[in-house]
């Protein structure tokens, strides 16, 4: 069952370490400037995405919904994003086309004035699969359920394969994104995997607006499937689930071979902190999106979540004031230095 499953992620997600071994922001620096000539409360940390204006270039990723616990997850997000006034996404919303009594664990957030509100579905789904198809309508129905500015469209096909009997046909992804772009505003979403340049020409070709990152670095979908499969004892899953714990794309690897191609950029996969976020946005970001490491203070509750997001909007502002740069344009500008394993990685994508 869909809701058991998203019960099982947050639990794994916050009980176990599911992190890619090897997190691939640290090869990424900023330079210091030891004379930033800036007051430090002159930073000015705002910026717009497509006309949504957001105090800080953050988003809380998607995560959540569907279950009863789910309701006062995504409502902890909402209260924050609203106070910060930065942008967040919902967890894939497919389970509300079975279930309607799960409506109001996504429905909570549009009580709250959150300027980037994102709903989401899966591109499995887009497609026949067994027997399910998600229609147009449908996908008007989940946008309306949270007033959604944006439509995450995720795509998990590690996760597919890695749990039993997912979701394991892509053929005619292509077409239906081609159509779906022209009715709905399209984020095309990875979910840990990353994204390589062949794909985001696609996706840009098809009309989507923006792509997600998600990529290797942060949350493996491959480790949290191990565990779910350990759990049932299925040694197909186990087995699968260690092999690609590291499968995908470098986070910033993806990004810096995406930056070029003319689309927006939401940097996600791996962030920690404000610093991560400073050093995606120097390469390239338009915003950085945490989940992650935010549902750990999610659960616990709204005011341990808006600590953490305090101090780590005070990491990203400080990493600005360090390199001189007064707003996110000059921080967009600012000299990165690529070290170790993600200096290969760019040289051979
Ligand atoms: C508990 C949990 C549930 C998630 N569920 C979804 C989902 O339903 N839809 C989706 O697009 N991404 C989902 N994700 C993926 C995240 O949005 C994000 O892209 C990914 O975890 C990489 O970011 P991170 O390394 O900061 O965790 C989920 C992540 C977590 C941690």
């Amino acid at each position: 069952m869909i809701e058991n499953r998203k019960f099982d992620h947050v639990s794994i997600v916050t009980e176990k370490d599911v992190n890619a071994h090897y997190n691939y922001w640290n090869d990424v620096h900023l330079v210091h400037n030891p004379m930033p000539e800036i007051d430090y409360n002159d930073i000015d940390l705002r910026t717009e995405f497509y006309s949504r204006k957001l105090n800080y270039p953050i988003i809380i990723e998607a995560m959540t919904g569907g279950y009863e616990g789910a309701k006062i997850i995504n409502e902890n997000i909402a209260k924050v994003a609203a106070d910060l006034q930065i942008g967040m996404g919902v967890g894939s919303e497919r389970v509300l086309l079975k279930n309607k009594n799960v409506e109001n664990t996504f429905s909570v957030v549009k009580e709250y004035d959150i300027p980037v509100r994102i709903a989401n579905i899966g591109a499995p789904q887009l497609i026949k699969q067994k027997d399910e198809q998600i229609s147009d309508d449908e996908i008007y129905h989940i946008m309306d359920v949270i007033n959604a500015h944006f439509l995450n469209i995720h795509f998990n096909f590690l996760q597919e394969i890695v749990q039993p009997e997912g979701d394991r046909n892509s053929k005619g992804i292509e077409s239906r994104l081609y159509k779906l772009c022209k009715n709905f505003p399209v984020i095309a979403k990875e979910t840990g995997a990353g994204w390589d340049p062949n794909s985001v020409l696609k996706l840009k070709r098809a009309g989507i607006l923006a792509i997600d990152i998600a990529g290797m670095s942060g949350t493996s979908f491959s480790a949290v499937e191990y565990y779910r499969a350990k759990e049932r004892n299925d040694k197909r899953g186990e087995r699968l689930g260690i092999t690609f714990w590291d499968w995908g794309i470098p986070s910033p690897a993806s990004l810096i071979k995406s930056r070029d191609l003319g689309i927006k950029i939401i940097a996600s996969g791996g962030i920690r902190n404000g610093y991560d976020a400073a050093k995606a946005i120097a390469l390239g970001a338009d915003l950085v999106g945490i989940a992650g490491h935010a549902i750990k203070f999610a659960k616990i509750g709204y005011e341990e979540l808006k600590n953490e997001m305090e101090l780590f909007i005070e990491e990203l502002k400080s990493a600005m004031f360090l390199t001189g740069s007064k707003n996110i344009e000059n921080l967009k500008k600012r000299k990165t230095i690529i070290t170790g394993n993600l200096k290969d990685w760019i040289s051979q994508l």
